[in-house]
């Protein structure tokens, strides 16, 4: 059964010998006689690959384009990179991505991988997804907010003839063998589409590094240090993968391990002689693309390759000849925390399904091991079962904002996979009440409608438009760009960047292209340097507000003649500052967009440039505002009433005794609670803003959640509300009577 444009295909050698590719008959058929179809199959089987070129290749382009979408935008890209390489075409052309702020696409693209992000903005312009024939949605099984977000629309997809479709959109959703029937059965009983894949046995080994009591803190990095060490000099040739958390962690440990590795002397200290050098890679999301395609390369002969990764080579991304997994037992997850109210990155311990899907990567090609660098305690005591999906543990504000502007008013009775928890979702429409994106009935506002547009967390949003209904964006755009890309600031000893850590061995030489490697001597004296220069810079800025500070570094190396110089000089990442130059001009060309509508806001403001910022962005961050308490530390006004310190990277640090009110931007928790990139602002700015985060009740809105609301009940609400304000007036009246 040989469909007739199949019969050009080539393919290349290496994709022929993937499990999928004795499949692809049957895998075509399947997506073309359904609507909806679940895949599943090991990973490194070939899905994401093989599949859209598939599909392609069959024909299925010819009503519109195949859509791709990935949760990590690193994914997107190497991917997409990998398959046009495949299909012998330039990135960008049949094949494309995008993902925020990098759309590399044209209007001939046909395969289009791009993150779930970027999907579920596509679908705001265009509800039935016109421009696509099939949407296929990857690594479902990683349960991203977005991607699960994304499930719940497409299961109504539309039909025939149905919002100006000519053709129904077939949905693929595809996942590393976890909870298929689930999602066959919230997909009304769609077909299941399993690729069989040959894996072998990975013998799994506790280490008894770590335990329980390691559980906050940092043991883990030394110990799987320790670990990949051993695992060189005493395994059989073979990669090795090592599980770390984030990229201050992963670098330090690179670091750790060219040190020791360097002291390795391969006639005595490594049982197989044939392996004779270590190659280490680190691998995280925000690295460079050219430096990542570095590690789907083989290393050299008698060089075992080390990659240090992020999670993000358990599932998306597969590197071919690993034999080895160390896991440190530990992942770096977006968590709700309700101490301070906000979303925050926190090191946590892995769940038990996730440890088992880390070790496979060990068993692809061969038989491998896999060194758990925690006991049996750790597992038993430490490690939940299952990992909780996103949209069950992280702040909704977004997606439901999303959801309402696309007609889905009953945003609790939404099909969810996993319903979240109720008072998240109350959370959510409290905090987009708070920011005037929707009123008391649940209605998206004519603020909510243009919030919408933005790639940007709601309050820097709200921000950007109060300054640009004041007719100066010129100073918000830079800053919402600043903050919407990786840290700029280069601090020797903490964060290395734009680097790969090559060891070089005694008897071969790699030559690579990149080699900026730290030099670790006078490492004090770089800190030193890079520290006076930021405060420098802190220091041009007024010294007392660091969003300022961003603007000005923004300014500065823009204007000047050589910026990449400017940069170096300065301690700033150049990468990091260019991809905010660009941010900049796209959040640009959206307000531009938005700026002809004719109910866009107008204002005017009289003051300086630094005051006229800190009152837009308190427009934005009157949730994330704090008074001093006592000393140096600081009371959240939220309803929480946290007390916070000023993280030391800040340049008010240090200052916080001339401080009275603040806002902040993100919050850090370690055995304190720090916030960071800050700005002080007076009480009156907010005086205003700060009455709506208590007045909305929360069983107020859950009503709102669920149904139309009457005007009668808005009366009875309207009614309540007046009462208890004057409860609080009347407490307020006899608290400085006492006072008095
Ligand atoms: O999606 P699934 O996990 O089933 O497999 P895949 O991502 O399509 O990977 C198929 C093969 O392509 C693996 O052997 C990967 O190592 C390889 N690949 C690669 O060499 N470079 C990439 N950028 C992506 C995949
Ligand atoms: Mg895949």
């Amino acid at each position: 059964m040989t469909n007739p444009e199949e019969s050009s295909w080539t393919g290349d050698v290496e994709s022929k010998l993937l499990p999928i590719y004795q499949h692809r008959h049957k895998l075509i058929e399947a997506v073309k006689e359904n609507q909806f179809l679940v895949v599943t199959g090991e990973t490194g089987s070939g899905k994401t690959t093989q599949l859209p070129q598939y599909l392609y290749k069959a024909g299925l382009c010819r009503d519109g384009k195949i859509g791709l979408t990935q949760p990590r935008r690193v994914a997107a890209i190497t991917v997409a990179q990998r398959v046009s390489q495949e299909m012998g075409v330039s990135l960008g052309h049949q094949v494309g991505y995008q993902v925020r702020f990098d759309d590399c696409t044209t209007k001939d693209t046909l395969v289009k991988y791009m993150t779930d992000g970027c999907m579920l903005r596509e679908i705001l312009t265009d509800r039935s997804l016109r421009q696509y024939s099939v949407v296929i949605l990857d690594e479902v099984h990683e349960r991203s907010l977005n991607t699960d977000i994304l499930l719940g629309l497409l299961k109504k997809t539309p039909s025939r003839g149905c919002h100006g479709r000519t053709l129904p959109l077939k949905v693929v959703v595809m996942s590393a063998t976890l909870e298929t029937d689930k999602l066959s059965v919230f997909l009304g009983d769609c077909p299941v589409f399993a690729i069989p894949g040959r894996t072998y046995p990975v013998k799994e080994l506790f280490c008894n590094l770590i335990g329980p009591k390691e559980k906050e803190g940092s043991a883990y990095v030394k110990a799987v240090v320790k670990m990949a060490l051993d695992v060189h000099t005493n395994e059989a040739a073979g990669d090795i993968l090592v599980f770390l958390t984030g990229q201050s962690e992963i670098e330090k440990a690179c670091d750790m391990l060219f040190e020791k590795a360097e002291s390795i002397d391969y006639r005595y200290d490594v049982n197989d002689r044939t392996v004779e050098g270590l190659l280490i890679l680190p691998l995280y999301g925000s690295m460079p693309t050219d430096q990542q395609k570095q590690i789907f390369q083989p290393a050299p002969a008698g060089v075992r390759k080390c990659v240090v990764a992020t999670n993000i080579a358990a599932t998306s991304l597969t590197i071919n000849g690993v034999r080895y997994i160390v896991d440190s037992g530990f992942v770096k997850q977006l968590n709700h925390n309700s101490r301070v109210g906000l979303d925050i990155l926190d090191v946590v311990p892995i769940s038990k399904s996730e440890a088992q899907q880390r070790a496979g990567r060990a068993g692809r090609t061969s038989p491998g091991k896999c060194f758990r660098i925690y006991n049996k305690e750790f597992w038993e005591k430490c490690m939940p079962e299952y990992t909780v999906p996103e949209i069950q543990r992280t702040s909704l504000t977004s997606v439901i904002l999303t959801l309402k502007c696309l007609g889905v008013h009953d945003v609790i009775r939404f099909p969810y996979l996993d319903h979240p928890e109720e008072r998240f979702i109350l959370d959510a429409l409290k905090k987009l009440y708070q920011f005037d994106a929707i009123d008391r009935k649940g209605n998206v506002t004519t603020l909510g409608r243009l919030m919408v547009e933005f790639p940007l967390p709601p309050g820097l949003t709200r921000a950007l438009l109060k300054s640009a209904a004041l007719g100066c964006e010129e100073v918000m755009l830079p800053v919402a760009a600043m903050l919407s890309v990786e840290n700029i600031f280069i601090r020797p000893g903490c964060h290395f960047s734009n680097r790969t850590v090559i060891t070089v061995i005694t008897t071969i030489l790699i030559t690579v292209h990149t080699f900026l490697y730290f030099v670790h001597k006078g490492l004090p004296e770089k800190q030193k340097e890079a520290e006076i220069m930021h405060r420098e810079l802190a220091a041009r800025a007024g010294g007392s507000n660091d969003f300022l500070m961003l603007l000005c570094i923004f300014e500065k190396c823009r204007a000047s003649e050589n910026p990449s110089a400017w940069s170096k000089d300065h301690w700033i990442h150049w990468r990091a500052l260019k991809s905010a130059f660009s941010v900049e001009t796209q959040l640009k060309e959206i307000l531009f967009r938005l700026k002809q509508r004719k109910d866009f806001p107008q204002e005017t403001f009289k003051g300086s440039k630094s005051e006229l910022l800190r009152q837009c962005l308190c427009q934005g961050y009157f949730t994330n505002v704090a008074r001093r308490s006592f000393g140096k530390a600081f009371c959240t006004m939220d309803g929480h009433g946290s007390t916070v310190h000023i993280h030391p990277s800040s340049s008010l640090f240090g200052q916080e005794a001339q401080l009275d009110w603040i806002i902040f931007h993100d919050v850090l928790v370690t055995s304190r609670v720090y916030v960071r990139t800050v700005c002080p602002i007076r009480y009156d700015w907010v005086e205003g803003l700060l009455p709506k985060l208590h007045e909305i009740d929360v069983y107020d809105l859950s009503n709102v959640a669920r149904e139309e609301v009457t005007d009668e009940e808005m009366a009875r609400w309207e009614k309540k509300r007046v009462a208890q304000k004057q409860m609080e007036t009347n407490e307020d009246a006899s608290k400085k009577l006492e006072k008095r």
